[in-house]
């Protein structure tokens, strides 16, 4: 995918990759439309995009409320704008026991991580096709390829991701529909600050693992050149990402590793 002359929409684009993206797809795209709960850093997204030279629309919605999603998607639809890209990168992430964890936090990860995500596809899928294609990403993670301590419905919205869009895939590449899974490892920003306990409430810290990620930028520049390519999964990090590997190749010896992970 070519980004000159294209129409893009960012969701999570108040901060972190989504951000990155944002900026790094400024320089050629026609028109950007960023979309995140967080108005404050949404408006700065806008206005740095705005200084880059590039077209604009900042919109505030919540990935967990469904009719907010589909009434969004409806109204940019029917000003005429046609979506050559939907890249989704709005997300929280989870720090709490399996044996702690009731019910309801566990559904309120996938609603924002899974159902949100789907519901944005839905609502902008038919008119891509009818458009003559498009492009579609969304942001699993590493943990969508294995399971981590401390993570549990975190990495079960992210593997229900894979099984979704590589669905969708499956189903739409005649129309000309390019799908890629994204699966980052570490990257330094504020994913765990914002992640919830077991009571529902913010975590607050930053991990270590994330601290020592690659910058947001690095991971935007690796997740564009994936995206051009056209790649089905884009892994976008370091080092860390070995574990992929090791699942897929050496599961005994990631069974031994993952039980020996202490939960941070
Ligand atoms: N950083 C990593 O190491 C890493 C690794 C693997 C996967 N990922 C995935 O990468 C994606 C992007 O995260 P990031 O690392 O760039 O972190 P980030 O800087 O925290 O970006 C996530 C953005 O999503 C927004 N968001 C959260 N819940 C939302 C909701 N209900 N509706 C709309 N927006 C919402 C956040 O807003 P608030 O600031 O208000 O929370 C934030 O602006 C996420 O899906 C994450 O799971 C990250």
């Amino acid at each position: 995918m070519n980004p000159t002359g294209k129409t893009f929409w960012i969701t999570g684009a108040a901060s972190g990759m989504g951000k990155a993206l944002s900026l790094l797809l400024a320089k050629q795209a026609s028109l950007l439309i960023i979309s995140d709960r967080d108005r404050v850093g949404l408006e700065k997204t806008a206005s740095e995009i705005s200084s880059l030279g590039a077209r604009v629309r900042s919109e505030v919605l919540d990935m967990s409320d469904f009719n907010a999603i589909s009434q969004l998607a409806g109204k940019v639809l029917s000003d005429g704008i046609h979506i050559d890209g939907l890249y989704q990168f709005a997300g929280i992430s989870q720090r709490s026991l399996v044996a702690e964890t009731p019910v309801d936090i566990d559904r309120r990860i996938m609603e924002i991580n899974f159902f949100g995500v789907v519901a944005l596809v839905k609502a902008i899928l038919p008119d891509m096709i009818s458009n003559g294609g498009g492009q579609i990403s969304v942001t699993s993670s590493m943990v969508g390829k294995f399971g981590f301590p401390y993570r549990s419905a975190y990495s079960a919205s992210k593997h229900a991701l894979h099984g979704f869009f590589e669905s969708l895939l499956a189903e739409n590449s005649k129309y000309n529909i390019k799908v890629s899974v994204l699966i980052p490892g570490r990257v330094r920003t504020n994913i765990s600050k914002f992640a919830i306990n077991r009571e529902g409430n913010e975590y607050g810290k930053m991990d270590p693992g994330q601290e020592n990620g690659i910058t947001a930028e690095k991971a935007a520049r690796q997740i564009l050149k994936g995206l051009q390519k056209e790649k089905k999964e884009i892994l976008v990090g370091g080092s860390e990402l070995l574990m992929v590997h090791i699942r897929r190749f050496f599961p005994a010896l990631y069974y031994i590793l993952a039980t020996r992970i202490r939960p941070v």
